[in-house]
């Protein structure tokens, strides 16, 4: 791969967040009240998150007598964060509800209302350490909207055919995809891949990179001090065999792939393995899906000895923008959509991880998806990025971060340098303190 120069690539990728902020249409309402408002909701549109969000605003709309537009914004966290920050930095009203992801609220607090006085409560009832994470400075920025893990997908039939286990270790894994790829490659399957997931250069290659990361006992790039760790063996060792997946049990187009790309090519039935959020099971799953009825999920692998079973945390939460001018109104739709009823809806339809502990036992939920059961220690304990600890600087971290394990990956760079240059790049960046170190820049 010979991607385009960086300029000329955040060019582009600026462009075509703008190109997505379309405007989806409004909401029809019955009989608007005397003092009808026109909300807009920025959703995310991975899998079926529009459809779903699209439903949710139109049943509060009709409640409320209100209106609202809904507007699309890019797949790509990265891109979503990049148009977040233009709006909000030129106080735009355009948005007055984000969707937002659980690594940004130290990074936009600045521009959110504090929900607190009018989630009066209703916020004790979520996973207490996403609430925490929501607050800022005392602010509850955002309410918890859904909560996410990296999963492992399978297929239980391939995994049949060869009479192998359901790999525990990531050497397990690749050794399985090779075995696998090869075997149905010679029956005259072709274009069949062991294993994918996302290894673009964004907010994902991030998550899946401290996966691999972590689970082989290689910290989290950051620690709880703020100290930087990434450069160590442990870390080393997990991005070499990264390295030796690509064109070998990965395509290299994998390079390239965000969330949606890697279902793509799993649910068509063209990989054995799959790194993805629970999102992916109903879908995969699904009436028209060739490998409905075929598909494991388990907790990702561990690195071996002295490693873990590491799923990142992942997730995302509902904002008030303070340059609404229906503050009110936006947080009401707010705590609709965050409601027990709106999160059990979205659940069933769709497999969306509430963040609320109880609907972890309701068992219309565990029907739809059984792996909330099974998983839940997954969920519960799943690893955080360093967002906390580098507060505004989070974005810089991650991108220097998922930038270096991209290379690494394209082969253009060895694990040993890179890691090294990056860690060297991550205490320039702290140096002065994370939480400080973004003022007046
Ligand atoms: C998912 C996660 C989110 C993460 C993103 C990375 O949307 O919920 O937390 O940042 O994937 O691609």
């Amino acid at each position: 791969m010979n991607p385009a120069p960086r300029p000329v690539m955040q060019r582009l990728r600026a462009a075509c967040a703008w190109a997505a902020l379309a405007v989806l249409g409004s909401l029809a309402v019955w009989t608007p009240p005397a003092r009808a408002v026109e909300l807009s909701i920025s959703c995310g549109a991975v899998g079926r998150e529009l459809e779903l969000c699209k439903q949710g605003a139109e049943a509060w709309a009709q409640q409320s007598g209100h209106s609202v537009r809904i507007v699309s914004t890019p797949n790509s966290a990265t891109e979503r964060l990049a148009l977040y920050q233009q709006l909000l930095a030129g106080a735009s009203p355009e948005i007055d509800v984000y969707q937002i992801d659980v690594v940004w609220p130290g990074i936009l607090a600045r521009n959110l209302v504090d929900l607190a006085p009018y989630a009066k409560g209703a916020q004790d009832a979520h996973f207490r350490s996403i609430v925490a994470n929501n607050t800022v400075d005392g602010k509850l920025v955002a309410m918890p909207f859904y909560t996410d893990a990296g999963v492992l997908f399978y297929r239980q039939d391939l995994l049949d055919k060869y009479g192998i286990a359901v790999p525990t270790t990531w050497q397990q894994m690749t050794d399985a995809a090779k075995t696998i790829q090869a075997g149905e490659r010679r029956a005259g399957v072709d274009g069949l891949w062991g294993f994918v997931f996302q290894g673009r250069a964004y907010e994902g290659l991030t998550v899946n990179a401290l996966e691999w990361i972590d689970s082989f006992g290689g910290g989290r790039i950051v620690d709880g001090d703020g100290g930087v760790t990434i450069d160590n063996p442990r870390a080393k060792a997990a991005l070499s065999l990264a390295q030796g997946w690509i064109g070998k049990i990965a395509p290299e187009g994998v390079l390239n792939y965000a969330e949606e790309e890697a279902r793509g090519v799993f649910q068509s039935g063209h990989a054995v393995f799959m790194r993805n959020w629970p999102y992916a099971w109903s879908l995969a799953n699904g009436a028209d899906s060739p490998v409905r009825g075929k598909v494991g999920v388990v907790a990702l692998p561990s690195g071996g000895e002295g490693g873990r079973h590491t799923g990142v945390l992942g997730g995302w939460n509902l904002a008030v923008s303070r340059h609404s001018r229906h503050i009110a109104e936006a947080a009401d739709l707010v705590m609709y959509l965050t409601s027990a009823a709106e999160q059990k809806r979205r659940a069933i339809a769709a497999s969306y991880n509430p963040t609320r502990p109880a609907l972890y036992e309701d068992p219309e939920v565990l029907k739809a998806s059984p792996f909330f059961r099974t998983l839940y220690p997954t969920f519960a304990q799943a690893v955080a990025r360093p967002s906390r600890v580098t507060g505004r600087e989070y974005n810089r971290v991650s991108s220097a971060f998922s930038n270096s394990v991209h290379q690494v990956l394209t082969g253009r760079e060895q694990p040993g340098p890179a890691l090294a240059r990056l860690e060297h790049d991550l205490q320039r960046l702290g140096r002065r303190g994370w939480l400080r170190s973004d003022d007046g820049r």
